[in-house]
């Protein structure tokens, strides 16, 4: 059996659809799975893990204080638990992810690292999903260039290391392959809409203003944080972690907006 945490999100959705294609026992857990795993509640993780051989690692936020510590934790319940295998997704770029990262990497289970660039479908089902009739959205990441991933890549690259050993061990750089600043992704978007979309780079104070009402102020701190470190240019440069894995080109932004266009992600 596979566990999948994070089951409900972006990436956790789309590794379920392929372990269950292929045939694979799976427990799908969150906050309102039964049973439930909460990340805050180490004291009910033996009862998700019972029985797991491989688990998908998502934690909710690896820049928050202490996540590192939790990863950790995690991955000694499951070494006592009997899991052979974990395989944790990760921040590009980031120093917190970084540090969980490593604290995967000294745990006794093997682990693969998924280590993510910007995911193209926070356009679609994420915060920046503009609101209807909006069609605007901020960051403030100025004209930094993103080699924006789309979520499918990220999925075939973890159910790969859920389920085969050749990727234990490995740290994959899992990128888009061309780089785009957001007011690119904006007209491509608006072209793909049919509707125009717009990038309004906002400064790091606007942005902690925006999004205080959403998630309280130290949550729109931490996220002011993560974004001075991830968008002052460290991240211009496409990794080859699709291509080391999987052994293909990653899905290009074009076809992603193309396909989200046609299911009706931006029908507002
Ligand atoms: N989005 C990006 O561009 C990006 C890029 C690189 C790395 N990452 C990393 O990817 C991870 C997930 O981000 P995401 O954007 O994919 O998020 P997401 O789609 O919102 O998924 C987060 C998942 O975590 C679960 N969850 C939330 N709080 C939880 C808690 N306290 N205990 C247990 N489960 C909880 C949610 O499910 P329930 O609500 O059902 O509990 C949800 O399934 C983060 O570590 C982030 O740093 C994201």
């Amino acid at each position: 059996m596979i566990l999948v945490t994070g089951a409900s999100g972006k990436t956790g959705r789309r590794v379920i659809d392929r372990l269950t294609a292929a045939g694979h026992d799976i427990r799908a857990v969150g906050r309102s799975s039964e049973p439930p795993f909460v990340w805050e509640r180490p004291e009910i993780w033996a009862a998700v893990l019972a029985g797991a051989r491989a688990a998908y690692v998502v934690h909710p936020e690896l820049a928050a204080p202490g996540a590192a510590g939790v990863i950790a934790g995690f991955a000694a319940a499951a070494e006592t638990a009997g899991v052979e295998r974990l395989v944790l997704l990760s921040g590009r770029g980031e120093t917190g992810a970084e540090l969980s990262e490593r604290a995967l990497q000294e745990s006794g289970v093997a682990w693969t690292v998924v280590r993510a660039s910007w995911f193209a479908q926070n356009f679609t089902e994420g915060l920046l999903h503009p609101a209807p009739g909006g069609g605007v959205f901020a960051l403030p990441a100025g004209d930094v260039r993103e080699p924006v991933v789309d979520a499918e890549d990220i999925a075939d690259v973890v159910a790969a290391a859920l389920t085969d050993a050749r990727h234990e061990g490995r740290l994959y750089d899992v990128t888009g392959s061309r780089l785009l600043g957001f007011a690119e992704m904006a007209v491509e978007i608006s072209r793909a809409a049919g509707r125009p979309v717009r990038y309004a780079a906002v400064s790091p104070d606007e942005f902690r203003e925006l999004l205080t009402p959403h998630v309280g102020p130290e949550g729109a701190e931490m996220y002011v944080q993560l974004c001075a470190e991830v968008f002052d240019g460290r991240n211009e440069k496409a990794g080859e972690g699709v291509r080391e894995a999987l052994g293909r080109e990653p899905r290009d932004f074009t076809a992603f907006c193309r396909d989200a266009a046609a299911t009706g992600a931006w029908s507002w």
